[in-house]
């Protein structure tokens, strides 16, 4: 009999991703919550992908289809119009280029440069001229970083008349694809994972800004379609291979997510180290992520110890790195016992204030001077028992 020849299995990557299912989303954030987080999950069955917990998955999203509206119903064009993308070899529609391919927010200071001497207005002339001056940079990082094309064409409208459309895709940034903490374990759903995705919508200018992975991930992605570009982003936050050894894992909002995928994995390996948790959200009563498997984790004792931190519960802030201080002469002993220590979500500030409060227990607990404690945290960090997973 000859040998069976196998077709060679894919390799999906970021820029040949695997068209994945969008198989259930549900909202995690109760009525009353001033947030819109959801439980999403994605199926990647037959892909052949793999992933470990602390991985991310990455989305390709598509841009808000009314915004595309918006921004050629501004340019005055037709969105059957034909574009060539850079490295593209063949055309696309404009409308197809504005959906999947472009970024429609923080045009570039290039762009911008570009335009400028295409101002047929004077006064609009000088107010891009100054935005562009040197002494302007903060002014102009705050403009782009805030604005979208539509707000551009709005505050420069004679630009529009005569534009060259094909310049103007050469000239924009390309969309760029997410990242999100997968929150379920291989072992548990090795064909599947699960999302936790705090959805990005502000208002500007009198018009909704909608984030756009989060708002294509939570409204506008298919259900149950072989539809949604992902790939595997591999990181080294990982659990112990030692499934004795405890882990300490700070997690608020979204932060909670790959801790979810750490416990569902040690429960289904019948790992033998405790697992503590300080969880943070706003209120208890609708913003308490994934309470009804938390909580019976806390009874089974798979979560050894539960801290909650609901900052606007009380008139006083009360966060993640209070109930560390609180705890701290426990939190100590566990380090000294060998326990991994492990944070994940918002970088700007919370990862900041649990790293200072990581410092003072050190300091008080282990008696330590400012230079030991920073010293005894950077070999925590280099034994890999001290990892980040911050955005
Ligand atoms: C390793 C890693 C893990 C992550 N894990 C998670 C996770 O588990 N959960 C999670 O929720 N996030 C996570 N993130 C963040 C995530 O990747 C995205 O950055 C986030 O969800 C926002 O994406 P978005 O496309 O919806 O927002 P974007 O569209 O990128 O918007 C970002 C900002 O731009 C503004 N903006 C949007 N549209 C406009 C517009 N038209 N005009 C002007 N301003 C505008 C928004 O107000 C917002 O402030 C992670 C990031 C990394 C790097
Ligand atoms: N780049 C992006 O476009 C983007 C989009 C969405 C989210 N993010 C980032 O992702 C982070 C996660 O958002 P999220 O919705 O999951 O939750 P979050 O905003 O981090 O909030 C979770 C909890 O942390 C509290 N918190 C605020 N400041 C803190 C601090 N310094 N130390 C400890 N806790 C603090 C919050 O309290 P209070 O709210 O009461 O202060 C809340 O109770 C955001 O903060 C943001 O930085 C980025």
């Amino acid at each position: 009999m000859p040998e069976a020849t196998l077709a060679p299995t894919p390799v999906y990557n970021k820029n040949h991703p695997f068209m994945a299912s969008l198989v259930e989303r549900r909202a995690l954030s109760k009525p009353g919550s001033l947030k819109n987080t959801q439980h999403v999950v994605v199926s990647f069955a037959g892909s052949g992908l793999t992933y470990t917990c602390g991985d991310s998955l990455g989305v390709w999203p598509e841009n808000d289809p009314e915004l595309v509206t918006l921004l050629i119903n501004t340019l005055c064009v037709s969105g059957g119009l034909q574009v060539v993308l850079p490295k593209f070899e063949t055309s696309v529609s404009l409308q197809e280029a504005f959906l999947k391919h472009l970024s429609l927010m923080s045009p570039a200071k290039k762009a911008f440069e570009w335009l400028l001497p295409q101002l047929k207005d004077l006064d609009e002339q000088a107010r891009l001229k100054s935005l562009l001056s040197p002494e302007a940079a903060e002014e102009l990082k705050a403009y782009v970083s805030t604005h979208d094309w539509v707000d551009f064409f709005t505050d420069f409208p004679s630009a529009i008349p005569g534009l060259n459309i094909q310049e103007l895709v050469e000239h924009m940034r390309r969309m760029v694809p997410r990242l999100y903490s997968i929150a379920s374990s291989p072992t548990k759903y090795p064909e599947e994972v699960h999302l936790t995705v705090a959805v990005v919508n502000e208002e500007h200018r009198g018009r909704v800004r909608k984030g756009v992975a989060t708002t294509y991930l939570a409204e506008r992605a298919p259900l149950n379609t072989p539809a949604l570009p992902v790939f595997m982003a591999k990181s080294p936050f990982s659990l112990p291979e030692d499934d004795t050894v405890d882990v300490i894992m700070v997690g608020p909002g979204t932060g909670v997510a790959p801790f979810r995928g750490f416990l569902q994995e040690r429960i289904a390996r019948g790992a033998t180290g405790r697992n503590w948790l300080f969880f943070g959200e706003q209120h208890k009563a609708c913003d308490y992520l994934y309470e009804e498997e938390l909580t019976a984790w806390e009874s089974s004792k798979d979560l050894y110890r539960l801290d909650l931190a609901f900052s606007r519960d009380q008139d006083h802030k009360i966060y993640v790195q209070h109930k560390m201080l609180e705890n701290a002469a426990e939190l100590w002993v566990w380090l000294q016992g060998g326990a991994h220590f492990y944070v994940c979500g918002d970088a700007a500030y919370m990862a900041k204030d649990v790293d200072r409060a990581l410092h003072q227990i050190c300091e008080e607990q282990g008696r330590m001077n400012a230079e030991e404690a920073i010293q005894f945290i950077k070999d925590l960090r280099k034994s890999k028992r001290y990892q980040r997973d911050v955005y």
